[in-house]
């Protein structure tokens, strides 16, 4: 084989179908996570593309509205993260969080959600390592569940 069609072949993949990616939605609080995911970035850290972030004051501030909403809008995924416990700056608003999103787990369960597709966890400003390893966990998880295709079905 000439080197000229070496370079002109075509890649393996080429007209193969590409493979599913879930869409993930990631409500992150501004104090914490969302600045973890900010060092995860400026340092580098390799994590999978699939999070869209939305960024919320607090991770009291995400009503479960917004997680049926994202479901409802096409999101296969769904992380809230927020500050840990005792870090949260209004006080309490994680344990809120924590509290509700605990319920919002079984009701998700009770829809016919699967538990897979919702992640809650604690996320601090200092830990970008912690951040990619939960999206790549959590993007994993959710891929393993599948394309979302709405409650009950
Ligand atoms: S300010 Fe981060 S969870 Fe409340």
């Amino acid at each position: 084989m000439s080197e000229e069609q070496v370079i002109t072949k075509e890649p393996e993949t080429a007209g193969a179908p590409k493979e599913w990616e879930p869409k993930i939605i990631g409500f992150l609080c501004n104090w914490c996570t969302y600045a973890g995911a900010d060092l995860a970035g400026s340092s580098r850290l390799k994590y999978p593309a699939n999070m869209r972030v939305v960024r919320v004051p607090c991770s009291g501030r995400v009503d479960p509205q917004f997680v049926l909403k994202a479901f409802e809008r096409g999101f296969d995924g769904v992380l809230v993260s927020g500050c840990h416990p005792g870090d949260c700056h209004y006080a309490k608003g994680n344990y809120y969080a924590r509290r509700r999103h605990m319920l919002l787990q079984k009701f998700l369960e009770h829809m016919g959600i699967e538990p897979e597709r919702f992640h809650f966890d604690w996320i601090s400003a200092a830990e970008g390592q912690k951040f990619a390893e939960v999206v790549e966990e959590f993007t994993g998880q959710v891929k393993k569940a599948g394309p979302f295709k709405g409650v009950g079905k």
